[in-house]
C-alpha cells in the first residue's frame, strides 16, 4: 500500500503535504514525491528513498504553491527509483497522478496508449492514469460542463483494480478531483483549505473534521468547497464526521519510536476499549450488536478470519468464546480461509478482525462469507475503513491511531474486544455462570494497571535485550492461551529484528522440533496459566538438558528452576493473560531492534496494512 496526501488552500502547500507524507509512512516508504501548480506549470519533485530524502531535495523549500498532492510508496509494479516513484504526469505535462493500489489491467491500457502513440517513463501501473484523463480530455466528447472531472471518470471507468487516485491539471489550478474504490481515502475539511490523505493523522493537526469517500465517489476539492458526485457524476450531499481524537495522538510524545510509544499507551488504550462496554454486575453492552438468544444458540460455528497480528488475537478469542459459550470457533488465515471453499451457511457467524481495515485478504474473506450467507462482524480501530463498510456489524476498538508497522495496541484491544464479545454471548446464551462472568470482568477492570505493573519490568527486558540481540535463531514455547502469545512474541520479534524465530506448541517439542535444540540457543518460554504450568515447566527442562538458555514470562512463583531469567506479571484470569504476557515480548522484539540499530517503526519490505494479495 502507498500513503497520498492532498492539499488545497490559502497557504503553502509543500510542508502540509510533506508534514503528511511523514504521517504515511507507515504505509510505504521506498519512495516519495510531490506535485504542485507554480506558475502555472506543474511541477514534480520525487526520489526514491524515504520522505525525509524528499524534504532534502534542491529547490523543494522555494515553492510557493497553494495546490498540490503527494505519495509516499510501497513498491508493487517496478522497483523503487526516481522514475517509478510518484507522482506521474501525462505526456503533455498537464496532468499529475498520485495512486495508492493496483491497477489489474494496465497492460491492456497501457498497450491502447501506446498504439495512440503515448509513451511510458515508469514500469508503474499507475503511469497509464494521467495518459488515459489526457487521451479522454483532448479527444472526448463531455457530456457535463466540467470538463477535467469528465475526462477524469472516463478514464476511471476503464480502470480494473483498487485505487484512491488523486489529480491535478494545471489548466485548473483552483481545484483537485480524487476518487476511490477499495482503497481508502478521506477529505478533511478546513477553513478556506481542504485536505485529503490516505488515513486520517496525516491531516488530524489541521482539521477534525472529515468526510470519509465511499466507493467509486468523486469528490471535486477547491478551497471553499467539497462537491460530491457519484459514479455516474450526479451531485449529492454527505454527512462530515467529527473526529474526537487529540492531534497530539500522532506525536511521538517524547518516546524514541512509536513503537515504544504504542507499547506504553496500553493501559490507556485498553481503557478506551472496553470503556461503557463493561461494568459490574450489569451485563455487557454493545449497542453495534442485536444478537437474540435464539440467533446464538442456532449459531453452528463461529469463524474468526484474519492475519498476522490480528490473527493471533483471534487464536485467544477462540479460547474464549469455546469456554464461555461452548460454540465450536475455527480461526483462519484470510488468504488461506478465502480459497478453501470453507463451510459456512446462514446459522455461521464470521468475525473477521483487522486494525487497518484495509487488508485485502480480510476483506475478500468476508465478502466470500457474505455471499455465502452468513452474518458478518468487523472488528477495526479506523473509523469507516473498507472493512467496516462490507460487515453486517461492525465493532471498534478505540486503541487509536497505531503508526508502527509492528502492531502492539491494537492486538492487546482485539484481544480484550473479543473476551467482552465473548462474555456478551454467554450472558444471552446463559451459558457461564454469573460467578466466571463476574471474576472476568473485574479482572478486565484491572487490566490497566496491571499492564502498568508489567511495563515496570522495563529496565530488565532492555537488559535481557542486550545479552541475545546477536543470536541468529530464537523459540518461543507456550502452552494453551500461552501458545497464541508464542507466535505473536514471535513474530513481533521477527518483523523488526529480522531475527529467524519460531513458535511452538510446547507439547509438540517432542514431535520435531527438539530437534532444533543444540547448546546455548535461546529459548522463550510462556508460562501463565496454573492448570498447564507442570508441564510447561517439564517442556521447558527438557531444552535446559539439551544446553539452551532459557528466559520464562511467568506469573506463577516457580522455585528450584535452572531458568537463566525469569520476567514476573501479575496474576490474571487465563482468558485474558495474553494481554499482559505479550507485552514484555513487545519490549524484548522492540530492544533487539534498537541493540541491532534497526529502524523499529519501519521494518524493511513491511507496511502497516497489506492491501494487496
Ligand atoms: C503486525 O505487527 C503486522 N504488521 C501484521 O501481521 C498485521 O497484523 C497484519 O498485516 C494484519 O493487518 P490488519 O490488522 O491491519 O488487517
Amino acid at each position: 500500500m502507498c500513503g497520498i496526501v492532498g492539499y488545497i488552500g490559502d497557504k503553502k502547500a509543500t510542508p502540509i503535504l510533506i508534514n503528511g507524507l511523514s504521517c504515511l509512512e507507515y504505509r510505504g516508504y521506498d519512495s516519495a514525491g510531490i506535485a504542485v501548480i507554480e506558475n502555472n506549470e506543474i511541477c514534480v519533485m520525487k526520489d526514491k528513498g524515504r520522505v525525509a530524502n524528499l524534504k532534502s531535495l534542491s529547490g523543494i523549500d522555494e515553492l510557493t504553491s497553494t495546490i498540490g498532492i503527494a505519495h509516499t510508496r510501497w513498491a508493487t509494479h517496478g522497483k523503487p527509483s526516481q522514475e517509478n516513484s510518484h507522482p506521474h504526469m501525462d505526456n503533455s505535462n498537464q496532468f499529475a497522478v498520485v495512486h495508492n493500489g493496483i491497477i489489474e489491467n494496465y497492460n491492456e491500457l497501457r498497450n491502447f496508449l501506446t498504439q495512440k502513440g503515448y509513451f511510458f517513463l515508469s514500469q508503474t501501473d499507475t503511469e497509464v492514469i494521467p495518459n488515459l484523463i489526457h487521451y479522454y480530455y483532448t479527444n472526448g466528447v463531455p457530456t457535463i460542463e466540467d470538463r477535467f472531472l469528465w475526462a477524469v471518470k472516463t478514464a476511471v471507468d476503464d480502470l480494473r483494480g483498487s485505487y484512491a487516485i488523486e489529480v491535478v491539471c494545471k489548466l485548473y489550478p483552483d481545484k483537485l478531483i480524487v476518487v476511490r474504490k477499495d482503497s481508502p481515502l478521506v477529505i478533511g475539511k478546513g477553513s478556506y483549505e481542504n485536505f485529503v490523505a490516505s488515513d486520517i493523522p496525516a491531516i488530524l493537526p489541521y482539521t477534525k473534521n472529515f468526510y470519509l469517500l465511499d466507493d467509486c465517489e468523486y469528490a471535486v476539492i477547491s478551497n471553499d468547497s467539497i462537491q460530491f458526485y457519484d459514479s455516474s457524476l450526479t451531485t449529492h450531499d454527505k454527512p462530515i464526521k467529527n473526529i474526537k481524537w487529540d492531534a497530539n495522538a500522532t506525536e511521538k510524545n517524547g518516546f524514541e519510536d512509536y513503537m515504544l510509544k504504542e507499547i506504553y499507551e496500553q493501559p490507556n488504550s485498553i481503557r478506551e476499549t472496553v470503556g461503557t462496554r463493561l461494568k459490574l454486575d450489569e451485563k455487557c453492552s454493545f449497542d453495534e450488536l442485536s444478537f437474540t438468544k435464539e440467533y446464538l444458540s442456532n449459531i453452528n460455528k463461529i469463524y474468526i478470519v484474519a492475519c498476522g497480528t490480528a490473527m493471533h488475537a483471534g487464536l485467544v478469542g477462540k479460547n474464549a468464546l469455546e469456554s464461555l459459550c461452548r460454540i465450536p470457533t475455527e480461526v483462519d488465515i484470510a488468504s488461506e480461509f478465502r480459497y478453501r471453499n470453507p463451510i459456512i451457511d446462514e446459522k455461521t457467524l464470521c468475525i473477521y478482525i483487522s486494525q487497518s481495515g484495509e487488508t485485502a485478504d480480510t476483506i475478500a474473506a468476508l465478502k466470500l462469507s457474505k455471499k455465502k450467507g452468513a452474518k458478518t462482524l468487523a472488528i477495526s480501530n479506523v473509523l469507516g475503513s473498507s472493512i467496516t463498510r462490507e460487515a453486517d456489524y461492525t465493532i471498534y476498538t478505540h486503541a487509536g491511531p497505531e503508526i508502527a508497522v509492528a502492531s502492539t495496541k491494537a492486538y492487546t484491544s482485539q484481544v480484550v474486544l473479543l473476551v467482552m464479545i465473548a462474555m456478551y454471548f454467554a450472558e444471552v446464551l446463559e451459558s457461564s455462570s454469573k460467578d466466571t462472568i463476574n471474576k472476568l470482568k473485574t479482572s478486565i477492570l484491572e487490566l490497566p494497571s496491571k499492564i502498568e505493573t508489567v511495563l515496570k519490568e522495563n529496565d530488565k527486558i532492555k537488559e535481557l535485550a542486550k545479552k541475545i540481540y546477536k543470536e541468529h535463531d530464537i523459540y518461543f514455547l507456550g502452552r494453551g492461551t500461552d501458545y497464541p502469545v508464542a507466535m505473536e512474541g514471535s513474530l513481533k520479534l521477527k518483523e523488526i529484528s529480522y531475527i529467524h524465530s519460531e513458535a511452538y506448541a510446547a507439547g509438540e517439542l517432542k514431535h520435531g522440533p527438539i530437534a532444533l535444540i543444540e547448546n546455548n540457543i535461546t529459548v522463550i518460554g510462556i508460562l501463565t496459566d496454573p492448570n498447564l504450568m507442570e508441564k510447561s515447566i517439564s517442556n521447558l527442562q527438557e531444552v535446559v538438558a539439551r544446553g539452551a538458555k532459557t528466559f520464562v514470562i511467568t506469573n506463577q512463583k516457580i522455585t528450584d528452576s535452572n531458568f537463566d531469567c525469569m520476567i514476573n506479571i501479575p496474576t490474571i484470569d487465563s482468558l485474558i493473560s495474553p494481554i499482559l504476557s505479550i507485552i514484555p515480548l513487545q519490549l524484548l522484539a522492540y530492544y533487539i531492534s534498537k541493540n541491532k540499530g534497526l529502524d523499529v517503526d519501519k521494518p524493511r519490505n513491511l507496511a502497516k496494512s497489506v492491501t494487496v494479495e
